[in-house]
């Protein structure tokens, strides 16, 4: 494919148009401030702000801490197996608008449980939507269980054991919330028993945390992907390490820039992580409170870093099929509608 025939001017609407996957998107980072209103009025919740506009000034955070507590926050208007069903669905014609072929979407069940809303309502409800967004959409979905990490590992076994009658609704678990001081290594008892269930193993590190984080999630909880990971250029035998063994790093600019990791789009490192042949995928995390969807991280991202053109976008859609956990098979076939498409893209001219 001759990438350098692609005018700069298209490249926007190319990263719009490509197939892709997401692989890094928490469910609850998707309610927007218009569904928590709605939500708040439907289930009688008193929201400590009176607008939506008030609200959404509130969404102005120095770290990822700043972040967690709004987080959280909003994530209490969520109570009925519907409002689950609801912010899924929303998500997912997000998804097909922006032409997600795939998703693997994050939910942190403590964060309902904790508030007294059975496991059962939150899993029926967001499965429920999944379903709906194979059927209706065509749209592939699948769910990763997070353990949140501020919390002891006892409480991680305890939630794993009230999903287990679910255990056929998920196909693995992450970790997230307040990485610096909550190590991957408080979690290698229960990530141990997760890999000998068969469920597919991922963790958020070096995010905040530094590279050492990263190498305990690959070395104790042995996960197949890190979320984020951007710190991993602070040690360069690490980064050998992720291209040799081929990890896939999911990382999210937006968020990234929200949460203070970098201090803007420009400064940010992914061109230098694909340059360096890691498997870098590009994701939203959690886009109702970081400014954007998928499609923006691309499109914001790309026109802030002269580096990425019409080869990097190739590369990273590539990738985010390639690090998926999907069967071998419907890989090659994504890939394969992908090189379609490019191969259109870079002939017309
Ligand atoms: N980091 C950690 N925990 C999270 C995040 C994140 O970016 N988003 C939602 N929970
Ligand atoms: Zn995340």
């Amino acid at each position: 494919m001759n990438f350098d025939s692609v005018a700069r001017e298209d490249l926007p609407e190319i990263l719009c148009r490509m197939p892709k996957a997401e692989l890094h998107i928490h469910i609850e980072g998707s309610l927007e401030p218009e569904l928590i209103f709605a939500l708040a009025a439907r289930n009688r919740v008193q929201l400590p702000y009176q607008t939506i506009q008030e609200l959404r000034a509130a969404y102005a955070f120095t770290d990822l801490q700043s972040f967690l507590d709004i987080y959280y926050a909003g994530a209490s208007v969520l109570q009925k197996e519907e409002d689950f069903y609801d912010l899924a669905w929303a998500y997912l014609q997000r998804a097909k608008a922006e032409n997600i072929v795939h998703a693997e979407i994050f939910f942190d069940p403590q964060t309902h449980t904790a508030r007294g809303i059975p496991f059962e309502t939150v899993i029926n409800g967001l499965d429920r939507a999944i379903r709906c967004g194979r059927e209706e959409l065509g749209l592939s979905a699948s769910l990763l269980l997070c353990f949140l990490r501020h919390l002891s590992e006892d409480d991680a076994f305890a939630v794993l054991e009230e999903a287990l009658p679910f255990r056929d609704k998920f196909i693995g678990v992450g970790l997230d919330s307040s990485e610096r001081g909550n190590p991957p290594e408080k979690f290698a008892g229960v990530f141990a028993r997760c890999r000998e269930m068969g469920l597919r193993l991922v963790a958020h590190a070096g995010e905040e945390g530094s590279a050492e984080y990263i190498r305990s999630a690959l070395d104790v909880l042995k996960v197949e992907r890190i979320d984020h990971g951007v710190h991993c250029l602070d040690d360069p035998q690490l980064v050998a390490r992720l291209v040799q063994q081929r990890i896939p790093l999911t990382v999210c600019p937006l968020s990234n820039v929200k949460l203070c990791v970098f201090p803007s789009l420009p400064a940010h490192n992914i061109g230098t992580l694909l340059a360096g042949g890691i498997a870098a995928t590009l994701n939203s995390d959690d886009p109702a409170y970081f400014g954007g969807y998928l499609n923006r991280n691309y499109t914001a991202t790309f026109e802030a870093l002269p580096e990425l053109g019409a080869k990097e976008a190739y590369q990273l859609a590539r990738n985010s099929f390639q690090a998926s956990f999907v069967e071998e098979s419907i890989k090659d076939g994504w890939i394969r509608e992908l090189d379609e498409f490019f191969e259109e893209q870079t002939h017309i001219r």
